[in-house]
């Protein structure tokens, strides 16, 4: 099994958290998101634990709501000591609503406009990464008139190609996110940022990208920044109090991806930083990661229905099931690698080598190639793994299609958590 949450009952049936998918499914029906709470919790604190271990006092993890985003989890996250990255003011929203405190609110985007800088301001949200000048001159002006003092994190872009994907690849230079360093355009920033009276500048933020399996990419991430901060240090005395390196870390998708060693990656990259910092006479920043994919995508899993087979002859056997890009577009997207189990029949021989289609209009929408299940019948239940992370946050209503429930579980007991969408809600902002 690729992750030990998950468990194969008495029946045969896939369990996760100790809950049989199989009543998950009758009960609240398919397709269904479900998200195994303990995991979730246990991979806040592979985090907050090696933070504590490994970087100065005041450092802490955040978590990308881009990857996962609804009430009910805000609660878990702030039991679990974590902070939160949001992108916009409906994460900010979203995250309010959930009880979340304000002040441990990083807020993210390369385009905010007027009016989310003002919702955010006045939602007294903790720092914001602001990503351009013109993002620095309308929050200065915005925090002066409502006499704040806005902490706030500078992202710029070291340049640094993490060699995964091009899509998700946001640290070269040439990206739409953060101001580039190589240039000597984020030295101006830099300069424009100190000169702004309503703004307190903390440190720096950078995102190198994501899907990345070791430590070493964040560490030349560190190399750049703190080279840039002896820079800004000589030319304007400021001292970086808070270096937050963005999100990351991958997770395992298929038995052959290596396991990703979390508190192994932050020791190194914390011992990386403190010999950097001593080598340079410079003072030990508090760190930042905003790991998103890597603490919630293992503790989700989706559960479909499948509708049938059809066989091409001489070529393939398609599997369809009754979701598919609308609620995880990432194959469509990305070709993403997922792994597929017979959720009803896990004891069965999987020899049946097929490909498992949604249910969209378009022959993109397809959620895994050429995997073995065993000979799928009408009705079968699939498992799709490791959904947890950038499936609700992207899922569509492409054909008019209901986004579907997700479940919390635990203690052996499941919980809705969102419900399924009605075709009311589908014609709610219809006029
Ligand atoms: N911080 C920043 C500034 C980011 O841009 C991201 C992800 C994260 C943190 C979280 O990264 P993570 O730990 O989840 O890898 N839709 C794509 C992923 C896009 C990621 C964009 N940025 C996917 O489905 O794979």
């Amino acid at each position: 099994m690729l992750y030990e949450h998950l468990g194969v009952n008495e029946l045969g049936h896939l369990t996760v958290g100790g809950v049989d998918t199989v009543q998950l499914a009758e009960e609240f029906g398919a397709p269904l998101y479900v998200l195994d709470e303990a995991r979730l919790r246990a991979n806040c604190r592979t985090y907050t634990q090696a933070f504590a271990a490994h970087f100065p006092e005041g450092s802490y993890p955040l978590f990308a709501g881009k990857s996962l985003c609804f009430k009910g989890l805000y609660p878990v996250l702030e039991e679990e000591g974590m902070g939160a990255d949001v992108v916009s003011p409906g994460e900010i929203y979203t995250a309010l609503a959930g009880g979340f405190p304000a002040q441990r609110l990083y807020f993210h985007g390369n385009n905010k406009t007027d009016e989310d800088l003002i919702y955010a301001l006045e939602s007294g949200v903790g720092h914001f990464i602001v990503d351009n000048h013109s993002e620095l001159e309308r929050l200065n002006q915005f925090a002066g008139e409502r006499d704040i003092r806005q902490k706030v994190l500078l992202r710029v872009t070291p340049g640094i190609d993490p060699h995964t994907l091009q899509a998700i690849n946001t640290g070269r230079i040439d990206c739409q996110f953060g101001v580039p360093i190589e240039t000597g355009q984020a030295a101006r920033f830099v300069a424009a940022a100190l000169s702004m009276e309503n703004l307190e500048v903390e440190g720096f933020h950078s995102h190198i990208g994501s899907q990345i399996f070791e430590a070493e990419p964040f560490c030349d991430a560190v190399d750049i920044l703190l080279e840039f901060a002896q820079e800004m240090r000589q030319a304007h005395g400021f001292v970086v109090q808070v270096l937050n390196l963005g999100g990351g870390f991958g997770v395992r998708y298929l038995e052959s991806d290596p396991v990703v060693d979390i508190p192994g990656n932050i020791k190194a990259l914390a011992e990386h930083l403190r010999q950097g910092c001593q080598e340079k006479d410079y003072p030990l920043p508090r760190v930042l990661l905003e790991p998103g994919r890597s603490i919630v995508a293992d503790a989700g899993l989706t559960l479909y229905r499948v509708g049938g087979i059809k066989t091409i002859e001489g070529y393939r056997s398609y599997v369809t099931v009754n979701g598919g890009m609308t609620d995880n577009p990432r194959y469509a997207l990305y070709q993403a690698p997922y792994t597929v189990l017979p959720a009803d029949r896990m004891n069965d021989p999987r020899d049946f080598v097929c490909t498992v289609a949604g249910r969209c209009c378009e022959s993109g929408d397809l959620i895994q190639e050429n995997i073995s299940l065993p000979r799928a019948n009408r009705g079968d239940l699939l498992a799709v793994l490791t959904t947890g992370a950038y499936n609700f946050t992207m899922a569509s209503n492409y054909n008019r299609l209901c986004r579907p429930a997700l479940v919390m579980v635990r203690d052996g007991k499941a919980r809705l958590a969102v419900r399924r969408q009605t075709f009311e809600d589908l014609v709610a902002c219809d006029l």
